[in-house]
């Protein structure tokens, strides 16, 4: 895979800029999981969220959310060694300011943007766009065709960000769970 946009880096950096890049490895993956569990309300929790049980509904995470998140860091870092992928990073020194989690589909030429987060401390600073510039770059030099997400119901500012970045409303998940009686 080309990463002449996003180059993977080796933590630390410089210390004012905000840097973007793939991980190379695991070793702040703690610090990862952090950013992402605590920059996400129950609006991000989305139709997935709750089949694969990172989330009890879609108005509660699960008390194990934090493993099942270091988890799919985990293979998100390695799908990046098979060119499926990977974990783009915003880094300002050694403090992590976002994260985007990316999946290749190299068969149909797809690519998932299966996490986009910012520290809401940062939020409408540019980096939420410089990621999502960052992940399109990577997929389109991985020769994917097109790109997918899915957000929240609720998550309406999320939408707007996606929907200024060229996305466009494909269709509606509808959920059941079957122990509703209808
Ligand atoms: C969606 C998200 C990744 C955007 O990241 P971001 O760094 O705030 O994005 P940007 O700064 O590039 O753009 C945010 C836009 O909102 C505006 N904005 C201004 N103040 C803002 C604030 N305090 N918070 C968010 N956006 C703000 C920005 O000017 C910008 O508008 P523009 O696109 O018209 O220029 C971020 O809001 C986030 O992490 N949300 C929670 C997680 C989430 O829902 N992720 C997506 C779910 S799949």
């Amino acid at each position: 895979m080309r990463t002449s946009t996003s180059p993977t880096i080796a933590l630390p950096r410089k210390k004012n800029t905000v840097e973007i890049g793939f991980l190379a490895n695991a070793r702040r993956l703690r610090a990862l999981v952090r950013v992402i569990q605590a920059n996400t309300n129950t609006n991000y929790i989305t139709h997935s969220e709750v089949i694969e049980h990172r989330a009890e509904h879609t108005r509660r995470w699960a008390h194990f959310r934090r493993s099942m998140l270091a988890d799919d860091i985990r293979h998100a870092i390695r799908r990046q060694k098979r060119g499926e992928g990977g974990v783009l990073v915003a880094t300002r020194g050694r403090a992590i300011l976002g994260v985007a989690v990316l999946f290749y589909d190299l068969k149909h030429r797809y690519g998932i943007v299966e996490d986009i987060v910012v520290n809401t401390h940062h939020r409408g600073e540019g980096i939420g766009h410089r990621l999502m510039s960052a992940a399109t770059d990577a997929m389109r030099d991985a020769g994917m065709e097109n790109v997918v997400l899915e957000s929240g119901i609720r998550n309406e500012s999320a939408h707007d960000f996606f929907r200024r970045h060229g996305f466009r409303e494909a269709a509606k998940m509808f959920l059941k769970r079957l122990d509703d009686r209808d």
